[in-house]
């Protein structure tokens, strides 16, 4: 039997579509969020949707027409982000021909979005507090003050509390920033979800395509997108999607139409790059990616569940006391985790 969504009743907050109550909650909470002007951080996974959350605060928020500026901070080299960021005068350093606006001024009124802080420089990490604090920043190279008023939404894939443990990330920073909290689960915790984006880019994807007749998915075509976990979140869930629409040459989409690429299976995160490699036995190699996977599987889990052991456990369908071995393996204090909300 043919399957879809009813798109025009699917909920929504500009373009967050939601079934599951995770992000249901999420969704009740953007427009409160959006009334203020406090800093955001939202955590998730690569691809849950922090950027579209963060999209949906922008234009829900009486900065909507104000400018929207969107950075990666992963994007820009290390040695350039804070001129990115914050301008430049003439001759600050050898390739600054001419002095030049940075970001904060191009968002004046409006909001920036600072995607992948983690890889925030330490040095730009203090001065974008400086700025969050008080509204203030100097250019590079220049001792005079400038204001902008800029309301800033961060995003990481990354749990900042470890990585301040860590001092690659300032404490003071994470604070800041962490006063509006918002934590996107992946998409293999809320397969309620599936069904509702699915159908939803089916109907994006065959518009665009000139289709335009209203595909479904078919029963068994859900079935299996039910059935994948979706590593690369609502992103992958995009793409394969759009693959579908394209492939599928009948009137619906079935299960065979749809192409679950195996390579997204990979965890980018627990990847072992070919420099890392070199001289390195596959034993040590191995233990050394399965460590980093275990130990952010399991802060994940337990940032997403206020260090509940047991909630934890349950999301990683282990039992209880083979989770906590692994806790104790990684020496975890999961009482860093009981203050998250
Ligand atoms: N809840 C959602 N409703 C509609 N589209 C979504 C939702 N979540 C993610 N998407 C879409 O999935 C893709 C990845 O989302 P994005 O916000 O870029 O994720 P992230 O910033 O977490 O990597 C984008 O095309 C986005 O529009
Ligand atoms: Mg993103």
């Amino acid at each position: 039997m043919p399957h879809g969504a009813a798109l025009g009743r699917s909920p929504h907050i500009r373009g967050f579509l939601y079934a599951s109550d995770a992000c249901a909650k999420v969704a009740e909470r953007l427009p409160v969020i959006a009334g203020s002007d406090s800093s955001v951080l939202i955590v998730g996974e690569t691809g849950t949707g922090k950027e579209i959350c963060a999209q949906a605060l922008h234009y829900l928020s009486r900065r909507s027409a104000g400018p929207w500026v969107a950075v990666n901070c992963a994007a820009v080299p290390v040695e350039l982000i804070e001129s990115e960021l914050f301008g430049h005068v003439k001759g600050a350093f050898t390739t600054a021909h001419s002095s030049r606006h940075g970001l904060v001024k191009e968002a004046e009124g409006g909001t920036m979005f600072l995607d992948d802080i983690d890889c925030l420089p330490l040095l730009a990490q203090g001065k974008l507090l400086r700025f969050l604090q008080q509204q203030e920043y100097r250019p590079v190279g220049c001792n005079a003050v400038q204001r902008s008023d800029v309301r800033v939404i961060a995003a990481s894939n990354r749990d900042l509390r470890v990585l301040a443990r860590q001092n690659s990330f300032r404490q003071d920073l994470y604070f800041r920033l962490n006063v509006l909290p918002i934590a996107l689960p992946p998409l293999r915790e809320r397969r309620e979800d599936i069904a509702l984006l699915a159908g939803h880019f089916v109907h994006q994807f065959d518009q665009s395509h000139g289709g335009g007749d209203g595909r479904r998915l078919t029963a068994e075509a859900l079935q299996k997108l039910l059935a994948h976990d979706w590593p690369g979140n609502v992103r992958e869930l995009r793409h394969v999607i759009e693959r579908s629409v394209l492939l599928a040459t009948g009137d619906s989409i079935g299960a065979d139409d749809i192409d679950i690429d195996p390579d997204l299976d990979a965890d980018e995160g627990a990847g072992v790059g070919s420099g890392e490699l070199a001289g390195e036995s596959f034993q040590s190699a191995k233990k050394r990616v399965v460590d980093r996977f275990e130990r952010q599987y399991i802060e994940t889990l337990l940032a997403l569940h206020h260090g509940n052991l047991t909630h934890a456990a349950h999301a990683a369908k282990k039992n209880r006391r083979a989770f906590f071995e692994l806790v104790r393996k990684h020496q975890i204090d999961t009482r860093r985790f009981n203050d998250a909300s």
